[in-house]
């Protein structure tokens, strides 16, 4: 039950964002993926829930097996949806929906859960995360760190294997991202894997079981929270000391 990318190549347009990646986890781990701007980490992400479907390689994860020689199908890619959630970094909120519809939204819609269990679930996870006095109020009604748990509990409704962050703690201070670190490890604990994109190094060093650091659409070092005292590379080294 590894998560596996093999050779993994993927282009846009001309210019190639990700270069012949392979890596391979168990279950469980928090990845947290570091590298300078346009390193690819965003594009590295978006592979794991098929937001970016690579021209070449292979793929397991969740149970599932893609190999990109043939195009994965609409069916494959949502059914990969369901066990492989994704908080985006702008939240992705839905305006004119209270914090209770935004959660209980997709598993209606998309699990036909019925609407009074996905509100029973809805205030569970609320509550594990501190917000359920928020549950009625509209996203734009909350502060950006409240509008992130929700995006986060947004997520945990569907029970995703695989939870993915592309910069979860950008634009919030930092009690907050202390805040949110707590919650990553707290998630972790459940045995969910985590794989999380950042450039704020302290938090990186909280969450991470294990580290990718890439530059130019390769994965220049990888290794466990170690990494962070004991880097290996001269670039992972330059990286952590500005
Ligand atoms: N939709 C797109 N169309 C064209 N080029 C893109 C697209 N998305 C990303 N790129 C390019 O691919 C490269 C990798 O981008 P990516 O967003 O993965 O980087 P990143 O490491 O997440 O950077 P940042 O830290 O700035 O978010 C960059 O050179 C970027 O300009
Ligand atoms: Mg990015």
């Amino acid at each position: 039950m590894n998560i596996e990318l093999n050779h993994i190549n993927c282009f846009y347009g001309s210019h190639q964002a990700l270069c012949d990646i392979s890596l391979c986890y168990p279950l469980g781990e928090t990845i947290v993926l570091l590298g300078p701007s346009g390193a690819g980490k965003s594009s590295l992400l978006k592979v794991f829930n098929l937001l970016e479907v690579p021209s070449s390689g292979d793929m397991t994860i969740a149970s599932k097996h893609f190999d990109f020689s043939h195009p994965p199908s609409e069916q494959q890619i949502r059914s990969l949806r369901t066990n492989v959630g994704m908080v985006f970094q702008n939240y992705n909120l839905w305006p004119h929906l209270t914090v209770l519809d935004n959660l209980i939204e997709a598993p209606c819609q998309v699990l036909n859960m019925n609407k009074a269990e996905a509100t029973e679930k809805a205030l569970k996870i609320l509550e594990r995360l501190q917000i359920d006095n928020m549950a009625l109020r509209y996203p734009l009604h909350l502060s950006g760190g409240q509008q992130q748990r929700v995006a986060i509990a947004r997520a945990l409704m569907m029970e995703p294997k695989i939870l993915l962050f592309d910069e979860p703690t950008a634009a919030l201070d930092p009690e907050i991202t202390a805040q949110v670190a707590e919650i990553i490890n707290e998630l972790s604990a459940t045995g969910i894997t985590q794989i999380i994109v950042t450039h704020e190094v302290d938090f990186a060093k909280k969450v991470a079981s294990r580290v990718v650091y890439m530059e130019k659409g390769k994965i220049i070092e990888e290794g466990d929270n170690s990494c962070f005292i004991h880097p290996c590379s001269k670039a992972f080294q330059m990286y952590l000391s500005h």
